[in-house]
């Protein structure tokens, strides 16, 4: 790899036992020399990580705690200045699709946790890390977020809300801190990873079929986000279903998540058609 700025930091990144987060550590740590600092609650699947590493396995310590508990971003925040981590760069990864379903049929509890892991999370960390973050000279935060940011689809309300919120977020911190440090927001769309465990035995194999075909492969998906990364770009939209999502909503506004409703009626998937009944 040619150099970059981001080459031989130290990243802290949230959801690092998993999907995006996971390749995106073996590609800071393989490819850029960067020291990372995991964060996630699976202490078997970042020992895992770690141990795949190998000889760089030095450069990859871990972190197991709930990231949507404000008192955990406090302690850690603690550490990070006791142990004079000293972090250049803060990817804030970690997040839940939370069943597909029609609003009404989430418990008060389910949204609650979703906005916690998928928004509070984020706002907790940089609220806690950015003035150490802000005292290195390649200061940087991104914030992955979704396409479901920026158009929203029937049967995804909360996950919706709770990626805008961030997208509103990191637009509005990255216009106060502009020149003092980098910040990037990427809004991916479908890509091949675990997310859609918590969908459950509900996701018959028509509406996987649709998934796969739609969906980017996680490699492709962390290639992106560091080649955006790399030249500091702020919006990140990437995979053929978030650029539709993105270019429909700029031009049809809430016709573009009417039309879309449309098409999951008519596709006949059993996933889509309960968030109509
Ligand atoms: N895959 C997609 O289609 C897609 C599309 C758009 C956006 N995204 C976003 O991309 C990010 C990564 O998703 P992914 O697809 O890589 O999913 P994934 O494979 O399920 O990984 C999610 C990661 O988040 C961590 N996590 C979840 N809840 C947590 C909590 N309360 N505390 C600490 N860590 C937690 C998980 O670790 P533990 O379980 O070990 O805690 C895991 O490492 C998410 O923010 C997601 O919304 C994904």
């Amino acid at each position: 790899m040619n150099n970059c700025w981001y080459d031989n930091k130290t990243v802290i990144l949230t959801g690092a036992s998993s999907g995006i987060g996971r390749d995106i550590v073996e590609r800071l740590v393989k490819d850029h020399g960067c020291r990372v600092i995991g964060i996630a609650r699976n202490e078997e699947r970042l020992l895992n990580l770690k141990n795949s590493l190998a000889d760089k396995s030095d450069c990859f310590t871990y972190y197991t705690f709930d990231v949507s508990v404000k008192e955990n971003w406090e302690k850690f925040s603690e550490t990070v200045k006791k142990e004079k981590l000293k972090p250049d760069i803060l990817i804030n990864n970690a997040g839940i699709l939370p069943k597909f379903d029609r609003f009404l049929n989430y418990t008060t509890e389910e949204l609650d946790i979703a906005m916690h892991i998928n928004f509070y999370s984020c706002l907790y960390s940089m609220h806690c890390l950015m003035p150490v973050i802000l005292e290195s000279d390649s200061a940087a935060i991104v914030n992955i977020a979704s396409s479901a940011a920026l158009c929203s689809l029937a049967g995804t309300s909360v996950y919706s809300a709770s990626k805008a919120a961030l997208k509103s977020m990191t637009d509005a911190v990255r216009e106060e801190y502009r020149g003092d440090c980098y910040i990037g927001l990427v809004c991916p769309g479908f890509t091949k990873t675990n997310i859609f465990c918590n969908q459950g035995a509900s996701i018959e194999s028509k509406a996987q079929k649709v998934m796969d075909f739609i969906s980017t492969d996680c490699d492709r998906m962390c290639n992106l986000i560091l080649k955006g990364m790399k030249s500091k770009r702020e919006d990140m939209v990437f995979g053929v279903d978030a650029h539709l999502m993105s270019v429909g909503n700029k031009l049809l506004g809430t016709v573009c998540s009417h039309a879309s409703s449309a098409v999951m009626k008519l596709s006949g998937i059993d996933l889509f058609a309960k968030v109509f009944k």
